[in-house]
């Protein structure tokens, strides 16, 4: 059997994308967001599938219970700019969403998000993740989804990301670009996975509080014991084992959940390259990463 080909990178409008990504451009920026639809907004690999399912409990836990043990998630939340041949776009499958809100995840740098999602005013929560780990999580990513281009070797790897060169562009772009846009905008709710890890309870409640949510100390319990690592990785509606693109075997999606594993990557030539390279992309000092705790 022949084995499909890893797409290429292209440039698109100053930002590194796939086809998979801009297909469906004019469809994604006509988009008509509605006034409740909340969007999770992340750069891959900080935590969207975490986010996103504790937001599909929260909102949806009590509803019709197959829904939980047959729709996978990706079904549940659309991932607004995908195009994949012979499956639904993103914005098919949220124009289709039956429940409300619409829970609609995107990974796209701000300047690209569609105009309604502002005009609308609808809530967006944003994830992000140090730099480190992002990169590090998105190396095995990319190893093990055929669908995304050659990683090559983790050298290789972390020389594109410091260059911005990976799909959805610069990580350095994407969270200091979403933090700007929160100084402006204000039904906007700014996260670190590192708190959500470190203080999971609070990080919740100031969730929760944000989305003029209050569940029961019951509910928070279910949620929580639903949305551990190890409940995510056993779940075959939230460890992408239904998505074949994916191999595995190759690195699991769920693969390690922690703060801290870039120690077990990163050579100390590498780190002091990065470190120097990092000082001169992030100089606001406002917007401060964890990469231990
Ligand atoms: P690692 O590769 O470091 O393990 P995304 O959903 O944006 O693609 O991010 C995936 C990353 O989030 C992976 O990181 C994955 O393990 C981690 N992750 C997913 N669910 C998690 C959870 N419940 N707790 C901690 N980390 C989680």
């Amino acid at each position: 059997m022949e084995v499909p080909r890893r797409p290429e990178m292209f440039d698109f409008h100053g930002v590194s994308m796939i086809n998979i990504i801009t297909d469906n451009w004019d469809n994604v920026q006509n988009f008509k967001a509605r006034p409740d639809d909340i969007l999770i907004a992340t750069y891959p690999k900080a935590g969207t599938t975490w986010i996103s399912y504790i937001l599909d409990l929260l909102y949806f836990e009590n509803m019709d219970p197959d829904r939980q043990t047959s729709i996978p998630l990706h079904e549940r939340v659309a991932f607004l700019e995908i195009s994949v041949p012979s499956q639904p776009s993103g914005t098919d499958l949220a124009d289709k969403l039956p429940t409300t809100p619409r829970l609609i995840k995107t990974h796209l740098p701000v300047q690209f998000v569609p105009k309604s999602f502002w005009e609308q005013r609808c809530r967006v929560v944003y994830v992000a993740r140090n730099a480190k780990d992002n990169a590090v999580s998105y190396f095995h990513f990319e190893r093990m989804n055929g669908g995304m281009p050659e990683p090559g070797d983790w050298s290789t790897f972390l020389q594109g990301f410091m260059a911005g060169k990976k799909v959805f562009g610069s990580w350095y772009d994407h969270v200091n670009g979403w933090w700007e846009k929160k100084q402006t905008y204000s039904n906007f709710h700014y996260m670190f996975y590192e708190d959500l890890i470190e203080d999971y309870e609070k990080e919740i409640d100031r969730l929760c509080s944000f989305l003029g949510l209050s569940p029961s100390v019951e509910e928070k319990e279910r949620v929580r014991a639903s949305v551990t690592f190890d409940s995510m990785k056993q779940n075959k509606m939230t460890n992408y084992s239904t998505v074949p693109v994916m191999n595995q075997e190759v690195s699991p999606f769920m693969r390690k959940g922690k703060v801290g594993d870039w120690k077990n990557h990163f050579t100390v030539a590498q780190n002091e390259q990065f470190d120097e390279d990092y000082k001169k992309k992030m100089k606001n000092p406002d917007l401060k990463f964890r990469c231990e705790i």
